[in-house]
């Protein structure tokens, strides 16, 4: 069974056509981060512009690249929520108008969703119910219990930022990257020592919170640049040493990641897993990785860095699980969903 996926529900406008929820046949994703990069992040007005003028150019080269026509497609799955609502419009409307022109059945899906199924691409061992999918992206921290396609249980979400988020905002603080915070600030974290300073792990439960820690790498930097807190957050980095920001960013990336895991293990003793999925963007940090797999005894199953971030060939893959279920929508009917949650 082919499904085209169809992501817009940030700043990529992506669209892939995967065979049986397992094989990519293409995987075609157009990113405005250059266009965000002067104004230090997305800006919803932009991104949807920017969506429309791409969108059927993206699915175009969706289907050429993959080699077929649309008597080939089976079915269209379509991210619908959460997102940003201008740009999920786009990309639902898209699929909506494609799924009666060309009569095919619409699958409005869930992006984290997506992010869990990214596990099932090209992967040479698929995950074994039940498993732990571990959601950690720039919108989105949350811990879910999987029983069975379909059947799952949302164990704990961030009450304030999300881990991606809390990367991006100090890379920024810290000079090192206006819109690749994760990647910079694991680059930099290389250089540097992860005890120089010790930085508070929020005490929230089953749920997590990273703005605590996001302030607390504010207020050392701000001491390390000579006790002046009114310099504004995005000019520190002037009064720092490279050796300084990177042990930063080395000491706040652990703590981060470290919540992270202690929260996974915490939910492991709890419902004794198979295995760990990790999906979202922050699921390319390799601390994370290398932590999950050295503190659980079971599987932890991760994906290729590039299906890691937003892309629809995910979005294909959860669909291909709908069609199966049946769980196709009448093209009228399907509704953005910005807040959805699991
Ligand atoms: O899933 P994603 O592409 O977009 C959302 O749905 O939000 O995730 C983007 C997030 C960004 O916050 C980015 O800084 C983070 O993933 N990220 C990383 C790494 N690569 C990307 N965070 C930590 N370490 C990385 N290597
Ligand atoms: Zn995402």
């Amino acid at each position: 069974m082919k499904i085209l996926g169809i992501e817009t529900s940030c700043d990529e406008t992506a669209a892939a056509i995967v065979e049986d929820g397992e094989k990519i046949l293409s995987n075609v994703v157009a990113s405005q981060a250059d266009l965000h990069a002067k104004y230090g992040g997305v800006v919803p007005e932009v991104a949807a512009r920017s969506h429309i003028e791409v969108m059927l150019p993206v699915v175009e080269q969706a289907l050429v690249q993959a080699g077929v026509s649309w008597d080939d497609i089976d079915g269209i799955a379509v991210t619908h929520g959460p997102g940003l609502l201008g740009s999920l419009l786009i990309g639902t409307l898209t699929a909506r108008t494609l799924a009666e022109l060309k009569g095919k059945p619409l699958y409005g899906v869930n992006h984290l969703e997506g992010h869990v199924y990214a596990n099932y691409l090209a992967a040479d061992t698929k995950p074994n119910f039940p498993y732990l999918a571990l959601i950690v992206s720039g919108a989105h921290t949350q811990l879910v219990l999987y029983r069975a396609h379909h059947d799952y249980q949302l164990l704990g979400q961030t009450l304030d930022d999300a881990v991606g988020e809390a990367f991006d905002k100090v890379a920024r603080m810290l000079g090192l990257s206006p819109t690749q915070g994760g990647p910079a600030i694991a680059k930099a974290a290389e250089n540097g020592n992860d005890k120089t300073f010790t930085f508070p792990k929020a005490k929230t439960g089953d749920n997590f919170s990273f703005s605590g820690l996001k302030t607390a790498v504010l207020r050392q930097a701000q001491q390390l640049a000579g006790g002046d807190f009114r310099t504004p957050s995005f000019e520190i980095h002037n009064k720092l040493t490279n050796q300084q920001i990177a042990d930063l960013a080395a000491s706040f990336q652990k703590v981060a990641i470290d919540t992270l895991v202690d929260h996974t293990v915490k939910a492991y003793e709890a419902h004794h897993p198979k295995s760990v999925v990790i999906g979202g963007g922050v699921a390319a940090n390799q601390l994370l990785r290398d932590q999950l797999a050295k503190r659980l005894p079971i599987p932890v199953h991760f994906t290729e860095q590039n299906l890691c971030t937003d892309n629809a060939a995910m979005i294909a893959a959860i669909g291909y699980h709908y069609a199966r279920a049946g769980k196709n929508i009448p093209p009228a009917l399907l509704k953005v969903e910005p807040a959805l949650s699991m």
